[in-house]
């Protein structure tokens, strides 16, 4: 197990559509995860998404209890999900503050689904779904958002909440980003 580089903004690699997960439960995919959760948990983040560290398959994971980098943020339960679908519950957004590993240190207000159903696939290649909403929503959004190369930044509507999070929130733990 290893920690990863974080590919940043601008490396054309994390614009890309990620490829299906076809082959489940082999020793190659359990290293990769287990590469992804010591970078995710290096880095204090609340998600990461295969293609940010190179890999473009479609794969994310998510989770944590407390998050300095999200102090106000409920938990949300440690997550593997491979080959996501997510649908809205209804058509009612709202905004928040997000960041993103792949572009440190700054925060934006970005609107999104407060609701939504997702399914997809545990390592193994068991399906499971969710019907999530508030934080938890948040992250899967934006994880899968990875997946078809969007970045946060690409959803921001209102550019006056968007800055570097020293300043946006003076005294924040905010790690490395
Ligand atoms: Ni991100």
């Amino acid at each position: 197990m290893s920690i990863r580089d974080i590919l940043r903004m601008g490396d054309p690699r994390l614009l890309l559509q990620a490829e299906p997960v076809k082959e489940f439960g082999t020793p190659e995919l359990d290293a990769l995860i287990a590469d992804m959760f010591d970078t995710m948990h290096a880095a204090n983040g609340a998600g990461l998404a295969a293609p940010q560290i190179g890999v473009n398959l479609q794969l994310v994971i998510f989770g944590f209890r407390d998050n300095p980098r999200y102090p106000d943020a409920d938990p949300v339960p440690e997550t593997i999900l491979l080959n996501p679908v997510l649908t809205p519950l209804s058509e009612d957004t709202e905004e928040d503050w997000e960041g993103c590993l792949s572009v440190p240190g700054l925060r934006g207000v970005v609107p999104r689904w407060s609701s939504l159903h997702y399914r997809g696939f545990d390592q193994f290649g068991k399906p499971f779904e969710r019907e999530v909403h508030g934080f938890h929503a948040r992250v899967v959004q934006h994880e899968c958002d990875h997946l078809a190369g969007i970045l946060y930044p690409m959803r921001i509507k209102d550019f006056s909440r968007f800055g570097y999070t020293d300043i946006l929130f003076p005294g924040m733990d905010a790690g490395d980003d």
